[in-house]
């Protein structure tokens, strides 16, 4: 079929936002939000429950050695590279409806509005579901497309940790999703639409974003040692607290951050003491942050800030440190082509756009790194994200997913061979 001979709008928003509410119903949260971390019970009834649908709209679905799901639509051609759109079910400790479910479900919906609508591509069409982008139970995040690109390696438990002592490779056994190393996909092209998570097409009044690119992210763990003392008998002259090494360090942080760039972003977000007794002066502190910058040499320097403060933390409290890095995620330009690809869909289909940067992490920024890669956003109310009140409204879903679809479909009409 040729481009011109595409319907006018191809998906259908409403069975996309019911989708959306039945993989909400997994791991439900009191105020609406989920709760779905990678690799746990609910995150496998997602997968499930994903590949269930996929299999009913007529795709093959196939698991690499990562956990990474591929639901594939064939195309005419043989051999061609696949236009791969997808992005992830897991979800934050408090997470919300639509935090990387939009984008794997928005895929599926493109694949069966290609089928109702009777079109044959060249290209396959190609729904991926990440394994563990919020890298909240296993470290690094964004771990199953990291893997798929090749930054990390099937099988090797060492490269991946998780607080609670889970083994990445062992929970996709356990879990049902441990696939096949040997699966390969070609990509010609890797589209991801997703909220926003921040304020910007909201206060723009504008329903879909064209992503311009996404900023670096940095995760380092810094582990602080002091001594384990009595709370009611130590003087102060006497302790080596950890707990108040790691206030110091993070309220000094937060100053050095805004001192070298009003757009550097430091966050503490998980912090632990030990032994967590309320008598007794915390021995150790570990502490992980999360920088984000568009500038790599940003984040070099602010990585340096809080090495030489660890570093002072010995003469200041009393406490020792060290400092190693978790995740770098080096900032990316999207494909230049794909851009044009969603800003004319979205233009055909008489909805304007912004484009703009990504703040967040997305899957798409390892993509990048290996074949052309693209987003779209849609507005997140109130820019609220990682927050179970996290809404992004019906009409918007709805504007966002026909772009998408119309983008995908573009791209795998396209004749195969290099693109
Ligand atoms: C992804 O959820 C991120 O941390 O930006
Ligand atoms: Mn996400
Ligand atoms: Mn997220």
């Amino acid at each position: 079929m040729s481009a011109s001979a595409v319907p006018a709008r191809l998906t259908d928003g409403p069975r996309l936002w019911a989708d959306l509410m039945t993989m909400a119903g997994i791991g439900a949260l009191p105020a609406g939000g989920c709760c779905r971390l990678s690799l746990t019970d609910e995150d496998r009834q997602a997968r499930d429950l994903f590949a269930g649908w996929c299999r009913e709209a007529g795709c093959t679905v196939r698991v690499d050695a990562f956990g990474n799901m591929f639901a594939t639509r064939p195309g005419r051609a043989a051999g061609a590279g696949h236009v791969l759109v997808g992005s992830h079910l897991d979800t934050q400790p408090h997470g919300g409806r639509f935090d990387g479910v939009l984008g794997v479900l928005a895929g599926l919906e493109t694949v069966r509005a290609l089928n109702a609508a009777g079109i044959e591509t060249e290209r396959p069409v190609t729904v991926v579901n990440w394994t563990n982008e919020e890298g909240v139970r296993f470290q690094p995040g964004l771990t199953g497309s990291a893997g798929f690109v090749g930054a990390l390696t099937a099988g090797d438990e060492a490269a991946i940790t998780a607080a609670d002592g889970a083994r990445f490779f062992e929970d996709l056994h356990r879990t049902g999703y441990a696939g096949s190393a040997a699966l390969q996909i070609p990509v010609a092209g890797y589209y991801e639409l997703h909220i926003e998570q921040g304020p910007v097409l909201e206060q723009a009044g504008i329903a879909v974003g064209v992503v311009e690119g996404v900023q670096g992210v940095r995760w380092l763990a810094v582990t602080l040692t002091g001594e384990d003392r009595h709370a009611g008998t130590t003087p102060a002259g006497e302790r080596r607290d950890a707990f108040m090494a790691a206030a110091r360090l993070a309220l000094d942080m937060r100053t050095a951050a805004a001192l070298l760039s009003p757009d550097l972003r430091i966050t503490f977000g998980r912090v632990t003491v030990e032994p967590n007794s309320t008598n007794t002066v915390p021995g150790r502190a570990t502490l992980a942050i999360d920088l984000r910058h568009s500038q790599t040499a940003l984040l070099d320097r602010m990585e340096g800030e809080i090495r030489a403060a660890v570093a002072g933390l010995a003469g200041s409290e009393g406490v020792g440190g060290t400092v190693a890095r978790l995740m770098d995620v080096a900032p990316v330009h999207f494909d230049a082509r794909m851009q044009a690809i969603i800003a004319s869909a979205a233009e055909r289909l008489g909805i304007r756009t912004l484009r703009l940067p990504s703040g967040a992490m997305h899957d798409a920024s390892n993509l990048a790194t290996v074949a052309p890669a693209a987003m779209i956003f849609v507005p997140s109310r109130g820019g609220i994200s990682h927050n179970e009140s996290e809404w992004t409204e019906p009409q918007h879903v709805t504007e966002g997913c026909e772009v998408l679809a119309q983008a995908v479909l573009h791209h795998a009409l396209q004749p195969a061979g290099p693109w």
